[in-house]
C-alpha cells in the first residue's frame, strides 16, 4: 500500500508540475458548445476546443460553515452568477456529501454525476451541467462519498477529470457543513476558504470550531480565510458579529481572517428557493442580490490565497489512506 500511494503521490506531483492536456469544456458565453440534453432545464456542456491545462489558473472558492443551514448553497450558487455577470467562467461543484442541494435550487434534475467518473462510466465533460443562468455545475453528492473506495486506476483517471475543470475562471465548491475530513480536503484545495455564519450564537460558535481545525490542521494556511455573515439586519449587527470573529481568530489561534461582507435576511432568497431559481435571477436589485454583488467586488479585490488546488486534495486523500 505504501508503494501504491507513493506512485500517486508522484503522479500527482508530476502532473502538477508539467500541467496536462485535456480536452476543455465549452463553457455558458463560449464559441463551442456543443448540445446535448441528458438533464431537465439545462444543457450537457459539449466538447469544446482543447485546452492546455494553466496549473493553477482557475481560482478555487470553497464555500463552508460549522452550522448546517445558514445559507452555504445559496451564496454558492449565487456568488457564482455575480461572477459570470462580470464575464468569468464558472463551475459550483456540489460537494455535498449528505444531500445534493445545488442542483435542487436551480430545478435541475442531473442524469449523471461524480460517481460516473469515479466508476470511470463518464468524463467530467459528461457530467457537467451547463445551466440556463450561465453557470455549470458538477453534480457530486454521491459521487464524493466514493472517493475513499477507488483503486488505483480511478484514481488516476479521477485526477485527469478533475484537472479538466481548470479551464474555468473559477471553481466555487459548495461543502457540507461541519469539520469531517472531507471538508478539510476541499479546504486544502481551496485558494479561499469562504466561511459563512448568521449571527445565531451557536453558527457562530460552529463557524469558530472550523477555523479552530483550520489552524491546527496547517500551521500556516495558504488559503485565504474569508468571512461572511448571513442573514443579518443590519450592517451593524454584521460588523460586531464579524469583529468578534476576526478578532478571537486573531488574538487566540494566530489566523488573519478577512471579513468578506454580510447578506441581508431577504424574504426574496426563501421565495427563490421555492420557486427553485436563483435569488439574483428571481430580483438582480434585492437587498440579498447587491449583497452578493458587494462580496464578490471584494473578493476580486482581495489577496488570493494559494493552495495547491485538486493535487492538495488528492495528495491528502492518499496520504490519510496509509
Ligand atoms: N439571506 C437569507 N435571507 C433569508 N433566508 C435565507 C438567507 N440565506 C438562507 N436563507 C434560508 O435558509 C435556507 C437554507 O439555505 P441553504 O440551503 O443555502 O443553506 P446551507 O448552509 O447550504 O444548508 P446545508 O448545511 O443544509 O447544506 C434557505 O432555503 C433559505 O430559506
Ligand atoms: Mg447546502
Amino acid at each position: 500500500m505504501e508503494d501504491q500511494a507513493e506512485r500517486l503521490r508522484e503522479i500527482v506531483r508530476q502532473r502538477a508540475a508539467l500541467g496536462a492536456s485535456a480536452g476543455g469544456f465549452g463553457f455558458p458565453g463560449g464559441s463551442s458548445v456543443a448540445v446535448t440534453a441528458p438533464v431537465e432545464n439545462s444543457r450537457q456542456a459539449g466538447t469544446g476546443r482543447n485546452h492546455r491545462i494553466r496549473e493553477g489558473k482557475a481560482r478555487i472558492i470553497t464555500v463552508t460553515s460549522g452550522k448546517g443551514g445558514v445559507g452555504k448553497t445559496n451564496l454558492s450558487v449565487n456568488l457564482a452568477l455575480a461572477y459570470a455577470r462580470l464575464g468569468k467562467k464558472v463551475v459550483v461543484m456540489d460537494a455535498d456529501l449528505g444531500l445534493a442541494n445545488v442542483n435542487v435550487i436551480l430545478d435541475v434534475i442531473p442524469k449523471y454525476n461524480l460517481y460516473h467518473v469515479i466508476r470511470k462510466q463518464k468524463s467530467m465533460k459528461d457530467i457537467l451541467v451547463e445551466t440556463d443562468y450561465g453557470i455549470s455545475i458538477v453534480p457530486g453528492a454521491s459521487g464524493f462519498s466514493q472517493i475513499a473506495n477507488m483503486n488505483d486506476d480511478e484514481r488516476q483517471n479521477f485526477i485527469n477529470e478533475l484537472e479538466t475543470l481548470s479551464v474555468a475562471d473559477i471553481i466555487i465548491i459548495d461543502t457540507s457543513a461541519g469539520v469531517s475530513s472531507n471538508v478539510m480536503d476541499f479546504i486544502a484545495a481551496a485558494d479561499d476558504a469562504v466561511i459563512v455564519t448568521t449571527p445565531e450564537p451557536t453558527a457562530i460558535t460552529d463557524a469558530y470550531g472550523i477555523i479552530k481545525i483550520i489552524a491546527t490542521e496547517y500551521e500556516t494556511p495558504n488559503m485565504g480565510l474569508k468571512l461572511v455573515v448571513n442573514r443579518v439586519k443590519s450592517v451593524a449587527e454584521a460588523k460586531k458579529v464579524a469583529d468578534r470573529m476576526t478578532n478571537i481568530a486573531g488574538q487566540f489561534l494566530n489566523l488573519k481572517v478577512d471579513y468578506l461582507g454580510f447578506v441581508y435576511d431577504d424574504a426574496v432568497v426563501s421565495h427563490a428557493v421555492l420557486r427553485q431559481r436563483p435569488f439574483m435571477v428571481i430580483d438582480p436589485k434585492c437587498k440579498a442580490s447587491l449583497c452578493v454583488r458587494h462580496i464578490v467586488d471584494r473578493m476580486e479585490k482581495s489577496d488570493r490565497g494559494s493552495s495547491g488546488g485538486f493535487g492538495a486534495m488528492l495528495n491528502r486523500l492518499f496520504g490519510k489512506k496509509n
